[in-house]
């Protein structure tokens, strides 16, 4: 079964096609030049671009794979959560094109298809377990109770992990995303040097806070600290930080399965954290990390049989909880 996935929910146009369960092809039109000088995304910038980019990015991937449009079988998009005039290219050229085919359409949650490119290697993996999505836009921790049925445990109170990561690389004068940028920086400092605190320590819940650490990055600037240090300060926090909040609902659910997605994702400080707190992990695949189609089209896979096709007079939607998207 031939399936396509479109995400367009943020500045990345994301096509995949899978192949019961494979992913074939995955393209990705990246807008990163675009934003880079703005400091971050600018959403009518990002709308403009997917509308020019999208049709002969899926024209692209039909024809890498060998296939034609109408060997499709079902098509899949991301509905939200996400700017919503990027959302509204891929997401209603994903509607057009299965109802001219005459296909069945899936409107698909952004971070449920993170969660399956996690799964992507896996597919001997059943639920429960614990799932992390750490993005630029997200920073959720999820209980994946069954196929479809996701139980928020923790969330952020306000910054995502990511967005942290840029804003803070926004302060160290590095580029964007931050993420990778700081990443590179930190491997040349000393953590030691820099005070910092992990944030929400002591707390008997699950959630995360980031915005405290954006503000200790500029005071920690400002006192002459080297950036090279502040960066491996940073970061050392924000990965301490999330592996006490993991660790934590791990032993509260009794869950010894987490699976970590998004872009914060593949952070090698982070994976190497999440190693030594003695959980069995699952991360996506080089690709699937950051924002792309194929995740979407493999969430569409693996939740066909609980998730029925969608309609297509179903909104896109910036704000969408992953607990109430699926009707099941
Ligand atoms: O999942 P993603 O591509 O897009 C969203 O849905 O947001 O995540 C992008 C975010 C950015 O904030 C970026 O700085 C962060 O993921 N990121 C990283 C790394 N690579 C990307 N953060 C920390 N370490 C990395 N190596
Ligand atoms: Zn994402």
């Amino acid at each position: 079964m031939w399936i396509l996935g479109i995400d367009t929910s943020c500045d990345d146009t994301g096509v995949g096609l899978v192949r019961d369960g494979s992913v074939v092809v995955n393209l990705v039109a990246s807008q990163t030049l675009l934003h880079q000088r703005y400091g971050g995304v600018v959403p009518e910038l990002a709308s403009r671009e997917h509308t020019q980019v999208i049709d002969g990015l899926v024209q692209q991937a039909l024809t890498q794979a060998g296939i034609g449009v109408c060997d499709l079988e079902l098509i899949a998009a991301t509905r939200g959560p996400g700017l919503i005039g990027a959302l509204l290219v891929g997401y209603t050229y994903g509607k057009g094109l299965a109802f001219a085919l005459g296909k069945p359409f899936v409107a698909v949650h952004h971070l449920e298809g993170h969660i399956y490119a996690a799964l992507a290697q896996h597919p001997e993996v059943e639920p429960p377990f614990l799932a992390l999505v750490a993005s630029g836009g997200h920073t959720h921790l999820f209980e994946v109770r069954s196929w479809g049925e996701y139980k928020l445990i923790g969330a952020t109170l306000d910054d995502a992990a990511g967005e942290a990561f840029d804003k803070s690389a926004r302060l160290l004068g590095l580029g964007y995303p931050g993420g990778p940028e700081i990443e590179k920086l930190a491997r040349q400092g000393d953590a030691s040097k820099v005070p910092l605190a992990v944030p929400l320590q002591g707390q008997e819940g699950f959630a995360f806070s980031f915005s405290g650490l954006k503000t200790a990055v500029a005071r920690a600037l400002e006192k002459g600290y080297a950036p090279a240090d502040i960066a491996a300060k940073f970061q050392q926090v924000v990965v301490e930080h999330i592996v006490q909040v993991v660790t934590r609902a791990a032993q509260h659910t009794g869950l010894t399965t987490l699976l970590v997605t998004g872009g914060v994702a593949q952070n090698a400080t982070l994976r190497a954290r999440l190693q030594a707190a003695g959980l069995r992990l699952l991360f996506p695949p080089k690709g699937l990390a950051t924002d792309n189609g194929a995740m979407i089209a493999l969430a569409a896979w693996r939740t066909r049989s609980c998730i029925p096709q969608s309609q297509l007079s179903l909104p896109a939607a910036a704000y969408l909880p992953l607990s109430a998207s699926n009707p099941t």
